[in-house]
């Protein structure tokens, strides 16, 4: 990897205030004025991801009424689509259920926010066909099989830096030290992005993805200045880029793609940001709810040791057992019947990913870790149809290789109290997670 800290050596990127730090202290201070979730089938309530009550909520949900509308939240009003079927029914429906930023975006909060921030946020998720495919034709190459084979040495070389040098027998982060660190890393290859500058990566990604700033213009603006500053260096990686031969990496091959390199640069950073947020939550949660998971099930760990063999098939267990991407919005555009449900023109159409992998018409069991589930790969937490994840193959060799290399090493993580988990509908993940390593 070449190395580019020249570019953005006279900038200093800072890494805190935490978007999180921020969010929590703008809770506190406004304790009073903020809504309160009240009803038990809102569950775009944060509170039930946090204290991880939510699977009975989903469960009843599916058995009484698996798609179906709450009123008067938080929120809004919006419907609940809770299984596997019906949110791959409204999935393959991209003309009808829109992700357009413009007609509310892809999350369940909507996109009440200043116009240059809904710019920023109009990347190719967040866009209907015909824009969305010639974007998302360009940054496709970079996840192709061929791609993952070129990229696998260097994951396991930077995965294994990674397990070696974690204490025995000590508690620390796992966040912190392994699913942050190993996530980065992987990004700030993908985009050959300066090495010494990799957690800016990380801080930006969490302003991004934290949706709940969205709830008071304070702090949207707060988020404008995050966004501006990362603006401000991809520009610099954009012109550096431009003017030098193509290279394999992402941000060389957007630029000097005929889809990309005309944007306006608010849209270039834009699907900059959604390739930071889409590579870095997502994985960096898989990552420590694996461990969360093993531990959980020392069993299905001890299947793993036995037979290595089974670690693809964990890895697709493992992923639909964490669920990072807890939910995406879609906008009905005109009325449409689904499961015996009335859904009008203009209504809010959540799709709960977190509810379609514990489906217990597809999956036996479901709440439970079981790594030789014949079925795991019919899990939803990639999504489906035309937005479905494209960094999906490469989720699935960096947690492969993290399985792998830990089995190898016969490293058992026990998590040594209670993990933190994130007060959020979107990413369904973990703030922290206090471990301690053994060695078999
Ligand atoms: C375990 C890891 C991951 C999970 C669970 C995940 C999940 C998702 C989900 C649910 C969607 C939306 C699908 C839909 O609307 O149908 C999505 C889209 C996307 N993801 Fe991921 N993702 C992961 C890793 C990654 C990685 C590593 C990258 C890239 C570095 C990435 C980049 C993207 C992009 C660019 C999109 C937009 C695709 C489109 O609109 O066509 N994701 N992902």
């Amino acid at each position: 990897m070449s190395d580019q800290a020249a570019v953005l050596d006279s900038a200093d990127y800072r890494t805190s205030p935490t978007a999180r730090d921020v969010f929590e202290n703008w809770k506190s201070q406004n304790a009073d004025r903020l809504p309160v979730h009240d009803q038990r089938w809102d569950v775009g309530n944060p509170d039930i991801y946090h204290d991880d009550n939510w699977q009975p909520i989903f469960k009843e949900m599916r058995a009484e009424g698996p798609v179906n509308k709450v009123t008067g939240t938080p929120f809004g009003d919006y419907w609940n689509v809770t299984t596997i079927k019906a949110i791959q029914h409204v999935e393959s429906l991209p003309k009808i259920f829109s992700s357009d930023w413009q007609n509310g975006g892809i999350t369940i909060l909507d996109m009440d926010i200043a116009e240059d921030e809904a710019r920023a946020a109009a990347n190719f998720l967040s866009m209907d066909p015909p824009e969305h495919s010639p974007r998302r034709r360009t940054v496709a190459p970079a996840f192709t099989p061929a791609e993952m084979v070129r990229l696998t040495d260097l994951v396991r070389e930077r995965t294994c830096a990674v397990l070696d040098s974690l204490p025995i027998g000590e508690e620390f982060d796992w966040v912190q030290r392994v699913s942050i660190e190993l996530t980065t890393g992987m990004l700030a290859t993908i985009f050959d992005f300066p090495w010494h500058h990799r957690k800016a990566l990380s801080f930006w990604s969490d302003w991004l993805s934290e949706i709940g700033l969205g709830q008071s213009q304070e702090l949207s603006a707060m988020r404008m200045e995050v966004i501006m500053e990362m603006a401000g260096c991809f520009h610099k990686l954009w012109e550096q880029r431009l003017s030098a031969e193509e290279t394999p990496d992402l941000l060389s091959r957007m630029i000097h793609s005929d889809a990309m390199n005309k944007m306006d640069p608010m849209e270039f950073m834009s699907n900059m940001a959604l390739l930071i947020v889409g590579g870095n939550d997502t994985t960096r949660n898989t990552m420590t709810g694996i461990i969360e998971a093993l531990d959980c099930f020392p069993e299905q760990r001890a299947k793993l040791e036995e037979d290595p063999g089974l670690i693809p098939n964990a890895v697709q267990e493992c992923i639909r057992y964490v669920t990072p991407v807890a939910h995406m919005r879609r906008t009905a555009m005109e009325d449409y019947e689904l499961d015996g449900q009335l859904i009008r023109k203009g209504d809010k159409v959540i799709l709960w990913y977190i509810s379609g992998n514990r489906d217990e018409t597809v999956f036996d069991e479901a709440d439970r870790l079981i790594v030789t589930r014949p079925n795991a790969r019919r899990h939803i937490a990639f999504g489906y149809g035309i937005h479905r994840c494209i960094g999906a193959r490469l989720a699935e060799m960096q947690l492969r290789i993290l399985i792998e290399e830990m089995v190898a090493r016969r490293m058992r993580v026990h998590v040594t109290g209670e993990v933190e988990r994130l007060r959020q509908n979107f990413i369904h993940g973990f703030s922290s997670a206090k471990v301690t390593v053994e060695r078999g």
